[in-house]
């Protein structure tokens, strides 16, 4: 059975404007187009259909700049997809080519709710089922080994990441630059230790996932990652279920709903290897990741937004006493 226009309307939650998504002259007609779709990397992401047949979806690179990594989401979308097999899936890929210079890939087009639509309205069944998914992902992602890598020194990429963001940030906004300031005084004298490198989603917000109406849980936006660890997976859902970055484009979700899972994920967490310094790694990495936000913020007030909720992890890592967390 094919899809009706108006069942592809309602699958996504936000819907762009064609027109007024990318300036004229930068925007190719597309034969097929029913609808595009709105993300946040720049990339265009179109839903087409040819004559009589399914429907699906079209990523496009915003820039020339941005074929390389979009030709390696493709690529670990695939990857990605035959790992999970069995636990959750990643949509089919269906070709790739070139508009204009620009790199885009094909691929199924996935009837669903993202994450935050499908918590908003499932049931506990539905939830419990969602957690669990989660759990399962993450855990087949901890046990792969990213061989040709090697041992990571996360503390180091961390610290780098921070400082430099503290100085880009020290003209344009001297409030924001200490907050930042303020993170890496705290992680001064950790010694995490070395993590190994293992695939991941590499940006595994609730927005980058799609239920099926039968619960299948679809990972969408896989992408290469500054740090490539399950635990940078478990920080992106930390940064929506425990920062709340969510809330910026939603209202908020059930604290019952958002609890249930936080807890469940925290316990999973410690479990994959035993070790419970891996929930002051999370904090860490949810601090840092609002911390790289920043720059991008595009006004003082969504700098705010994202700082005070820095300082909150900022203010936890202060007082869990990161230095006796130490991995020997
Ligand atoms: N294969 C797909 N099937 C259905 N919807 C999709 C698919 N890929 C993307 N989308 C929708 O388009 C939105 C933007 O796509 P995404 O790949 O996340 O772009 P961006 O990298 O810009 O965030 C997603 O949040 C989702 O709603
Ligand atoms: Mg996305």
């Amino acid at each position: 059975m094919t899809a009706t226009f108006s069942s592809l309307r309602t699958a996504q939650a936000r819907v762009a404007d064609p027109a007024a998504a990318m300036p004229a002259g930068a925007r190719p007609s597309v034969p097929g187009l029913e609808l595009e779709l709105v993300g946040y990397s720049g990339a265009r992401v179109l839903l087409l259909r040819e004559p009589g047949g399914w429907p699906f979806v079209r990523k496009i690179a915003g820039s020339a700049g941005q074929n390389e990594r979009l030709k390696s989401q493709a690529s670990k979308q695939q990857r990605v997809g035959r790992l999970l097999a069995g636990l959750a899936s990643t949509p089919e890929i269906l070709g790739e080519g070139e508009i204009e210079g620009r790199y885009f890939f094909d691929m199924s087009y996935v009837r669903g709710l993202d994450g935050i639509s499908w918590l908003r309205t499932a049931g506990f069944e539905g939830v419990s089922r969602f957690a669990r998914s989660l759990i399962a992902v993450m855990e087949a992602f901890a046990g792969t080994r990213e061989e040709q890598r090697g041992p990571f020194d996360f503390r180091r990429a961390v610290f780098d990441k921070c400082s430099s963001v503290a100085g880009t940030l020290r003209d344009l906004d001297p409030e924001a630059a200490s907050a930042v300031d303020r993170l890496v005084a705290a992680l001064h004298d950790w010694r995490p230790g070395l993590l190994e490198p293992c695939m991941c989603h590499g940006d595994f917000t609730l927005e980058n996932l799609i239920v099926t109406p039968s619960g299948e849980l679809i990972l969408i936006d896989l992408l290469d990652s500054y740090l490539d660890h399950w635990l940078a997976d478990v920080a992106k859902l930390g940064q929506d279920l425990q920062a709340g970055w969510y809330l910026r484009h939603h209202p908020p979700l059930a604290m019952s709903v958002v609890h249930y899972l936080r807890t469940e994920i925290e316990r999973a967490v410690v479990k994959f290897d035993g070790d419970e310094r891996n929930l002051a790694v999370v904090q860490v990495l949810i601090a840092t990741n609002l911390a790289r936000i920043l720059p991008y913020a595009k006004t003082s007030a969504e700098r705010r937004f994202v700082y005070h909720r820095m300082l909150h992890f900022t203010s936890n890592i202060e007082t869990s006493h990161l230095a006796s967390l130490e991995k020997t």
